[in-house]
């Protein structure tokens, strides 16, 4: 496509090793193709030891340290010029560990990503439902590039918490998705909230021609964009504290897949499965029964976490 003269430029930067998120990037991107004024420009990230898919238990386990304190992995240089104008950057994104997953990480810290610099963001995060604390680490890692978020999206899988407790570890480690045992729904983000991710793409199409050079205000408002359910804050926060102090154990016990390193982290999946099954519902059954005293400013945090772009639903009959 020819560069547009007075045109927007946009790149976007993702990963996926299932394609739920290409399919999320690919209708979020659907309404801005073949438009004379916006240039696209879609880059893949390539680590250059791939993750495999689906995961062997221990090799999911053994990504978990880096994933936490995240440590880049090397990826292929990708197919933009890093000096390069670019008007907005979209980077989509997966959580791993209540981080940002590897190969995202990865581009952060790669040459490539001095493209961000002085650039405004949008991520769009497809992930089971705990993204909160990944994109805290997103803000303050794009703040040390020198770029903002303008706009944050995200899909989650809308099953209830204790299925996909089951249906996720079930996907990524066997491959498979569908629903099963009549109790059990498929995994991951729903086809439809996949299709409606197009809603975000048709807003843009239509706020950028007037976009200004360092846009600070969200664009993606009013298109229920980011819910957060005020009793998985504490859980999120508890479960991230006791990654950082595991985190910490298993990077000194050796690099990745080494012996005694791979020994104590079958150890820590006990540990981490019965975190599962009673910090959850214990914070859980703390938030009901503190609910009148803390509702409020658990209410208020939720809101701060939604944004900027926020739950509001007001403007998606326009765009859906
Ligand atoms: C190693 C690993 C750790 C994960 N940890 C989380 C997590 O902490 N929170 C979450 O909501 N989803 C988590 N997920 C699910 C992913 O965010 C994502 O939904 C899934 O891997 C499919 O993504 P993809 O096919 O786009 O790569 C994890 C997945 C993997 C592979």
């Amino acid at each position: 496509m020819p560069t547009p003269q007075a045109g927007k430029r946009l790149l976007i930067v993702h990963y996926s090793q299932t394609n739920q998120l290409t399919r999320a990037v690919d209708a979020l991107l659907a309404p801005l193709r073949n438009q004379q004024d916006i240039e696209l420009v879609e880059a893949r990230i390539t680590p250059r030891t791939p993750y495999r898919f689906p995961w062997r238990f221990l090799d999911f386990l053994d990504v978990f340290p880096e994933s936490v304190y995240m440590d880049p992995p090397e990826i292929a240089p990708p197919n933009f010029d890093p000096d390069e104008h670019f008007d907005l950057i979209i980077l989509a994104y997966q959580v791993w560990f209540l981080s940002p997953s590897l190969p995202m990480t990865g581009f952060l810290h790669s040459e490539s990503a001095r493209v961000l610099r002085g650039k405004p963001v949008i991520t769009l995060i497809a992930c089971r439902n705990m993204w909160l604390t990944a994109q805290a680490k997103m803000v303050a890692t794009l703040a040390k590039r020198g770029a903002y978020v303008l706009d944050n999206i995200v899909l989650v899988d809308s099953a209830p918490a204790w299925s996909t407790f089951i249906t996720t570890p079930r996907w990524l480690l066997t491959g498979r998705k569908e629903a099963f045992w009549k109790i059990f729904p498929s995994a991951g983000v729903s086809a439809q909230d996949i299709a409606d991710t197009a809603r975000f793409g048709r807003a843009l199409r239509n706020a950028l021609p007037s976009l200004p050079a360092q846009p600070k205000q969200a664009l993606l408002q009013g298109l229920a964009a980011a819910r957060v359910d005020p009793r998985y804050i504490a859980s999120e926060r508890i479960g991230h504290r006791s990654f950082l102090l595991w985190g910490r154990l298993l990077r000194a016990l050796g690099p990745p897949h080494s012996t005694v390193r791979r020994f104590v982290l079958v150890l820590y999946a006990f540990f981490l499965a019965l975190m599962i099954m009673t910090v959850v519902p214990i914070t859980l059954f703390f938030a009901i029964l503190l609910r009148p005293f803390v509702g409020e400013r658990l209410k208020t945090a939720a809101r701060h976490l939604e944004g900027p772009s926020g739950s509001n639903a007001d403007r998606c009959t326009e765009y859906l």
